[in-house]
């Protein structure tokens, strides 16, 4: 497995010792428990930038053999916030802001990619399966087939994939379409995101397509055929049920509820810092339910987790600015003292607080601009197993289309969003109810196990199509039935602890 980061990075103290701390972002989450649970390599950055001396040697942990690749601090400015987050970034997210194109930043991602391929070719046994992640290792699969074609070579690409018409602004376009076409298989989030990548290779490659496949020259010159579809990711939904239904979890959320000055309607946003998860947007639409006087602290108030990211890039810093000089100015303008109607975290929270948090927040607001899943929807639904809480999420991720009995917004439109607010506020519980068992069923049923063996069953017989045998149907199934009916089980125990507390405190004196 190659993906830009490591599970860990790699943190030196002013004092000079070193530590490794958990990586940011949903694509470590998800793969971290597709790994644990393989034997295999991790080649990835360690986060931080190396002088030549200092590169860190492979190391074992948790039963996962990791391969740092280092980066040296011109390539941290120019492949990894250059040309993968200031310039791929935006053109692959609807160029909610201007995507910067230099050539000195293309070089540094071509050696980056190249040094990527390498380690792999390394470390990958003779016929091993190669699974590269992410935009920002697009040209690594052609790479890694010149290098070993031996191996079997497949892509995931965690975030939208453009367009043509934004894809074609790329002056590198012929080239990134080049390198994913050494893959055996492509996977994407959505089915939109596999047809705009085969559309590019017709029209922009002018090579053959046919249905979800593209025929393209390998290495050699012998065509060579890579499938390309959608295969959505997920969480590890056992693992973190668990984890929310553990004493100290459920304990700590009460704690914060209390902390919070139990408010009514506790609403709570969670992203990194990124102007791809429409923060403004969902300040406005609150700020503006302030000023309607729909809304007010302490009755109702909202945590906004905010995790710093890709801070020297222009972009994020300008979002920063904004979004703070936001929650400063809602804060000084509705919040009485000691009743904050925005309460901003701008640091990274445990796993354990933040299913904590989930568990204790009666409003969960996810509306980005345009994002390739949002595992953060999944994990609010996951952690919900009192069946509580409402999920207002934006129609522009892809988990819209997996989760769009939730309350979906378009949070471009303020009015809007702010109707869907109060409409997740206001609706009646057993509907609210009955609305997260349909999510959480959903997440139970296509886990992070499931969509890594979609895709590595989709990757073992590309360019052909995984044949389910009748068998493994029926055997889903089967779990899928007997899942359900211990959650319907479960449900009716709570409801009657539920009925019998109830009639105990009626019949007291
Ligand atoms: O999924 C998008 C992604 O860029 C991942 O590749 C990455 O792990 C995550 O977001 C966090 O971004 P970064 O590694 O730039 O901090």
């Amino acid at each position: 497995m190659a993906a830009n980061r490591l599970p860990v990075d790699r943190v030196v103290a002013d004092d000079g010792t070193v530590s490794w701390g958990r990586s940011p972002g949903g694509l470590v989450t998800a793969m971290d428990s597709v790994m644990r649970s393989r034997e295999g390599a991790w080649v990835g950055w360690a986060g931080e930038a190396s002088e030549e001396a200092a590169t860190p040697e492979p190391f074992t942990e948790a039963g996962m053999y990791l391969r740092p690749v280092p980066l040296s601090a011109e390539e941290v400015r120019d492949y990894y916030e250059g040309f993968s987050n200031d310039t791929l970034w935006p053109i692959y997210h609807d160029v909610i802001v201007q995507a910067t194109f230099h050539r000195e930043w293309w070089r540094s991602y071509v050696q980056v990619n190249q040094r990527f391929a390498e380690a792999i070719a390394e470390v990958a046994a003779q016929g091993a399966t190669v699974w590269v992640q992410d935009y920002q290792l697009q040209l690594v699969p052609r790479m890694v087939r010149e290098l070993r074609p031996d191996v079997r070579i497949g892509w995931f690409n965690h975030i939208p994939f453009p367009p043509v018409e934004l894809f074609a602004q790329l002056p590198w376009r012929r080239g990134l379409l080049e390198g994913l076409l050494g893959a055996d298989f492509l996977g994407f989030q959505r089915v939109a995101d596999a047809q705009n990548f085969v559309r590019a290779c017709r029209q922009l490659l002018r090579a053959p397509t046919k249905k979800d496949t593209v025929t393209f020259p390998g290495p050699g010159g012998m065509p060579h055929t890579t499938r390309a579809a959608a295969i959505p990711i997920s969480i590890d939904f056992q693992g973190l049920e668990r984890l929310a239904r553990t004493p100290e979890v459920m304990a700590r959320s009460r704690e914060l509820r209390h902390q919070l000055g139990n408010p009514r309607v506790l609403m709570l946003g969670v992203d990194r810092l990124d102007y791809t998860k429409g923060i403004r947007h969902r300040l406005k639409a609150y700020e503006e339910l302030l000023q309607d006087g729909r809304i007010a602290p302490p009755d109702v108030t909202l945590v906004q987790v905010a995790t710093p990211s890709r801070e020297r890039v222009d972009s994020y810093r300008d979002l920063r600015t904004q979004v703070e000089l936001t929650v400063g100015r809602i804060n000084g303008e509705y919040a009485p003292i000691g009743s904050p109607a925005v309460h901003y975290i701008h640091h990274t929270q445990s796993t354990q607080e933040m299913a904590a948090l989930f568990l204790a927040a009666d409003v969960m607001l996810v509306t980005p601009l345009r994002d390739g899943m949002n595992l953060v929807a999944k994990e609010y639904v996951t952690c919900r197993h009192d069946l509580g809480g409402a999920l207002v999420l934006s129609e522009f991720t892809g988990a819209y289309h997996e989760l769009h009995q939730a309350f979906v917004c378009n949070p471009h439109d303020i009015e809007g969003l702010k109707q869907t607010i109060l409409k997740a506020i206001n609706t009646p519980d057993k509907d609210k109810r009955r609305i997260m068992r349909a999510l959480r069923r959903r997440v139970s049923d296509h886990d992070v196990n499931r969509w890594a063996s979609r895709f590595l069953d989709a990757l073992a017989t590309a360019p052909l199509v995984p044949q389910h045998t009748e068998q493994q149907d029926h055997e889903e199934n089967q779990q899928r039935i007997q899942r359900h009916a211990a959650e319907d089980d479960r449900e009716a125990v709570r409801r009657d602890q539920t009925r019998a507390s109830q009639a105990t405190r009626r019949s007291r004196p």
